[in-house]
């Protein structure tokens, strides 16, 4: 133990875990890269007005989470508490909107949000996600969200479900808005500790429909009789709906339409989705998105009506352990040797240097390790057999080849050492 403990609200990944992290991460990588998405990988901070303006000011990520410093020469950056708005203001910026729509993107790296650290919910922590930018297509929506269904069910995840929704549009989305604030405006909060119900009767006046999304039951039992998006979209945006739903169906995605699923970021129009996993507790959803017609705009772009999504990894680590899903990992070490005494170490390090260059995964025993302290490593290795070696065996020329599962032990000539165990592995 060092003077110095991890942040709080974060963890080290540290092997075996740390592999299967990488695992996970490349799994839910995979549906992107079948679809014709290329990766982005762009800064970890970000103008903090890029999110203030993108994700929105009030929004609790923005408002009250996000990691913000000024720098030396003045500037105000923020560790960026998602992936999307940096994103698209990189697409914007090297022109690949331009060359082509949509422009498809994948990405995948470390987020920051100074929340509450719980269960779940972390400080820093990892997202891969996916974003198709100008096309508004309901194709591409049922695109999205099936190739984050395909990214869980990949893992072997079956506990995951899509909720789905429909945020309206800039022509449907106000006249809605006010009628909910009106209902809201009437709704008796005096039940509520008086912060509590300060802090509601703000959120109504600024960002009415995250109110609907409050987790409080008492809450909640007051807002039966609120109205709903799904009855004020307009045409456009009930047929558009109507569209992704259908295609989803058609690819046999299976959804629960939920009318009060509203995203904790600004920028959503239309089609928003999450996906939730019940085995997690109260931060139970492992990914989320939608469609964002009005971003590009927002940061001072053109018109790109855009679609995508992020799944965070943390969580979908955690589901695959609340499902029991065990991931098949390839052996970190295929070959440990164990050299006994000087001029061994020389050998072996070469055969070790060799195989390595061959392909194989090949550790040996370092610090002078003696045959039982050795040969105990070689076990925890996970590797499949030991080259064991000492003066006697040098002076004839082999090696002991040892299978660690039989226990099997053969003397292998050196210089056929490396075929023989391409064979064997093989
Ligand atoms: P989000 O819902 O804020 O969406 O985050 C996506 C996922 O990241 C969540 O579902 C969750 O699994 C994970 N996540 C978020 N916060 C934390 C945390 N504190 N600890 C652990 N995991 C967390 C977005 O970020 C949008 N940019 C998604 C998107 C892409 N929309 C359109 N395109």
């Amino acid at each position: 133990m060092s003077t110095f403990s991890a942040p709080k609200g974060t963890y080290d990944l540290i092997p075996p875990d740390s592999e299967a992290f990488l695992a996970v991460r490349e799994a839910l990588a995979a549906p992107a890269r079948r679809a014709g998405y290329g990766y982005i990988e762009t800064p970890t901070f970000e103008s903090t007005a890029l999110f203030s303006r993108g994700v929105g000011e009030s929004t609790d990520i923005v408002s009250k989470e996000m990691y913000t410093f000024t720098t030396r020469g003045g500037a105000s950056l923020s560790l960026r508490p998602e992936g999307t708005a940096s994103v698209l203001r990189a697409a914007l910026e090297r022109n690949l909107h331009k060359q082509g729509l949509p422009v498809k993107l994948w990405y995948s790296g470390s987020y920051y949000r100074y929340e509450r650290p719980q269960a779940g919910r972390y400080r820093h922590f990892s997202q891969v996600g996916a974003e198709a930018l100008g096309a508004e297509d309901p194709a591409l929506d049922a695109e999205l969200i099936t190739m984050a269904v395909d990214a869980f069910t990949g893992l072997g995840l079956s506990q995951v479900r899509l909720l789905l929704n429909s945020l309206g549009c800039r022509a449907c989305r106000p006249v809605y808005r006010a009628a909910l604030q009106e209902f809201l405006r009437s709704v008796d909060l005096s039940f509520l500790e008086p912060d509590d119900e300060a802090d509601i009767r703000r959120r109504i006046e600024i960002n009415p429909l995250r109110v609907l999304d409050d987790k409080r039951k008492a809450v909640q039992e007051r807002l039966a009789g609120a109205p709903l998006m799904a009855d004020h979209l307009c045409e456009e945006c009930k047929a558009y709906h109507e569209q992704v739903r259908s295609l989803l169906t058609d690819a046999g995605v299976r959804y629960e339409d939920d009318p009060k699923l509203v995203r904790g970021l600004d920028y959503y129009t239309r089609t928003t989705f999450e996906f939730v996993h019940d085995g997690l507790g109260a931060q139970s959803a492992v990914g989320g998105g939608g469609r964002y017609d009005g971003l590009s705009e927002m940061i001072g772009g053109p018109a790109l009506p855009s679609v995508g999504y992020a799944i965070g990894v943390d969580r979908t680590v955690l589901a695959l352990a609340a499902e029991g899903v065990e991931l098949t990992l390839p052996a970190r070490t295929r070959v440990y040797a164990v050299p006994l005494g000087e001029e061994a170490r020389r050998t072996l390090f070469g055969l070790v240097t060799e195989l390595r260059r061959a392909g194989v995964a090949a550790d040996m025993a370092y610090g002078g390790k003696g045959l039982k302290g050795a040969m105990k490593s070689a076990d925890r290795s996970g590797a499949a057999f030991a080259v064991v070696a000492g003066e006697r065996d040098l002076a004839e020329g082999v090696a002991q080849l040892k299978d660690l599962t039989s226990g099997e032990q053969t003397p292998v000539a050196l210089t056929e050492l490396v075929t023989t165990i391409k064979e064997k592995l093989s």
